[in-house]
């Protein structure tokens, strides 16, 4: 009986120095598993123990992206396994002048989103630890033909940092990459397994 107390005792104080936290309904929020290998269950739980700080601390300083996103039309049914972004989990919102064509997810030459479309991405990740941390969002912005954005495909990339202040950016860091999508106007898609029907 004495070794069980002492036990949980050390167990309470483990528990203390991961951070642990526990959602409402009781389940943890640290997780002990390779996150490329999370199962659907497994990814949902995460994303419910981040989806309101999530949130909040893109709004935190009133960023006019940041703040309003969540009001968007998801592009996915959730979140997948960690993918391109720092191997963070990832979930894109899009406003309304860019809902219609994003959700296609098409492809070919003459595909090009309307000018004033946003994609907004979520990301986080699991610390070694097993908790999660908060990512930045990633932001891309389609603008007229013409300006400084035309060798980046007329997108403008910027982010907002999980305590809601502005990322600075490297134009050509992000679209180095992005421009591999080259017959997608750039854009990555979500991965094919959270794509909604259409
Ligand atoms: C190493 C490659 C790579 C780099 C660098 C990169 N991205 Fe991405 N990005 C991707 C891929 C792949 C996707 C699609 C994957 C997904 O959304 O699940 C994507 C998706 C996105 C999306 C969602 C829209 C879409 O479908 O493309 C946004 C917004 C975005 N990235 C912004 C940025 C910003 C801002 C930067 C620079 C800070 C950046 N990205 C740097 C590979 C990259």
């Amino acid at each position: 009986m004495k070794t069980l107390t002492k036990l949980s005792a050390a167990a309470f104080v483990a528990l203390m120095s991961t951070g642990q936290v526990a959602l409402a309904d009781g389940h943890s929020c640290t997780f002990e598993k390779d996150p490329f290998d999370f199962d659907q269950a497994e990814i949902d739980a995460l994303y419910a123990c981040v989806v309101d700080d999530l949130a909040a601390g893109y709004a935190a300083e009133g960023h006019e992206i940041g703040s309003v996103y969540r009001d968007w039309v998801p592009t996915a049914t959730g979140p997948y396994n960690p993918g391109p972004h720092g191997e963070r989990f990832l979930n894109t919102f899009v406003n309304e002048i860019g809902a219609e064509q994003y959700n296609q997810y098409a492809f070919g030459d003459e595909l090009v989103m309307p000018v004033g479309s946003v994609l907004a991405k979520e990301s986080y990740k699991l610390r070694d630890d097993g908790t999660p941390r908060l990512g930045p969002l990633f932001i891309m912005t389609k603008v007229e033909a013409g300006g400084d954005a035309e060798e980046f495909g007329n997108w403008v990339y910027s982010g907002v940092q999980p305590n809601g202040k502005n990322m600075g950016v490297k134009q050509s860091f992000c679209h180095n990459c992005h421009q591999a999508f080259a017959d997608q106007d750039s854009m990555g898609y979500p991965d094919p397994s959270v794509r909604l029907s259409n």
